[in-house]
């Protein structure tokens, strides 16, 4: 099987819509984009699609996914209660990237919850993953469309990069807004805890909730977001993550990138823009201006370095706070070792 790829400029995006919504119904993977990654959909309440979301991706069974909704509406009928938290949030949030942990109902699949008494659901506000959405007419569960432990899809060659001959198309759509997958909020649980920090933040769910909410200490033992034990985001290459005061910093990645490249090694380097020509004899990639660049652009950066077939790549910290608290998160999760200077 080619996987197809479905083109959503103005002269195709209606047909192909149509085209990827009749894939979903007839139990077949459409990848397509969100504003935080692409998604590899399959109609949630088809266990048997569902089932072939694991095998493409490679994913562990026990790793649930976030079932995706046009609106509100269709909530009712998928969960066994919706708790007030969920309605004050829905109002400022939805769509938009928020994954809600909620009771989930008997109709949905075990395949998708791995077995959990709870699902996660998500209304992206991506206009084609909404147009999809409304076309399918069906809820539909989808992890972010990589194979299983690299790093998540921010573009649609990213998807045929990982996934080509075993889904049936991608709609195609450039580059993802935000570019780090969704904040997962468990509402099962009072307070409502942070599962897996993202563009939505704990500041803002506090503002809007008028109560503190836990951020979830990812340890790889017993998470209860299955999908944090996992190592994650990776690129191929070793990442050495370098945090501390950025002049320090900088100085530290100038020597250790010196001290690397003599032993041999092929040395890439991830920094901000105006850093850039500092590490001008090596392979950098430019993380942009701002700390959004940098979520936009990190994961686009672990592949394109990992191409051109570095051995190591060197990345410096961004302040925690706002994005940069996801930003870190993966960062983090991604490094086979940190140094602080
Ligand atoms: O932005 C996103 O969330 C993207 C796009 C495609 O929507 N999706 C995504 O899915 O990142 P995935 O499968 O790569 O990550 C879903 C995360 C995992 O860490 C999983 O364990 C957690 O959400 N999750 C899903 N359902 C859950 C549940 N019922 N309870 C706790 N965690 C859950
Ligand atoms: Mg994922």
């Amino acid at each position: 099987m080619r996987t197809r790829v479905l083109l959503t400029s103005p002269a195709h995006r209606q047909r192909n819509i149509a085209l990827a919504a009749a894939l979903i119904r007839r139990g077949e993977l459409v990848a397509f984009p969100t504003e935080t990654v692409y998604g590899l959909g399959a109609n949630a309440l088809d266990a048997r699609a569902v089932k072939k979301i694991f095998w493409a991706k490679g994913r562990p069974s026990d790793n649930p996914l976030i079932v995706h909704l046009f609106d509100v509406e269709q909530l009712p009928s998928l969960v066994r209660s919706i708790p007030d938290t969920f309605w004050k949030l829905a109002h400022v949030f939805v769509p938009g990237p928020l994954t809600f942990v909620l009771p989930r109902a008997e109709c949905i699949p075990d395949v998708v919850t791995a077995g959990l008494p709870s699902v996660g659901v998500r209304f992206p506000h991506h206009p084609i993953a909404r147009a999809l959405l409304k076309a399918a007419r069906v809820p539909i569960a989808a992890p972010s469309a990589n194979l299983s432990g690299k790093p998540s899809p921010t573009r649609a060659e990213h998807v045929i990069e990982d996934l080509d001959g075993r889904i049936a198309a991608v709609l195609a759509a450039g580059r993802c807004e935000v570019g780090l997958e969704s904040t997962v909020l468990d509402l099962t649980v009072r307070p409502p805890v942070i599962l897996r920090p993202g563009a939505v933040t704990r500041f803002q769910i506090e503002r809007v909730l008028g109560v503190k909410v836990l951020q979830e200490q990812t340890s790889r033992k017993r998470p209860r977001s299955p999908g944090m034990k996992y190592k994650h985001y990776a690129p191929a290459a070793r990442v050495v993550f370098i945090e501390g005061k950025m002049t320090l910093v900088i100085k530290e990645m100038v020597r250790v990138a010196r001290m690397l490249h003599e032993q041999g090694f092929v040395v890439g380097l991830m920094c901000a823009e105006k850093w850039k020509e500092r590490f001008a004899s090596y392979k950098v990639f430019s993380l942009g201006n701002d700390v959004e660049d940098a979520a936009r652009r990190l994961f686009d950066g672990f592949r394109a370095l990992d191409a051109k077939g570095v051995d190591v790549i060197l990345c410096h910290g961004y302040a925690e706070e706002g994005m940069g608290m996801a930003l870190m998160n993966r960062l983090r999760k991604a490094a086979s070792q940190w140094v602080r200077v």
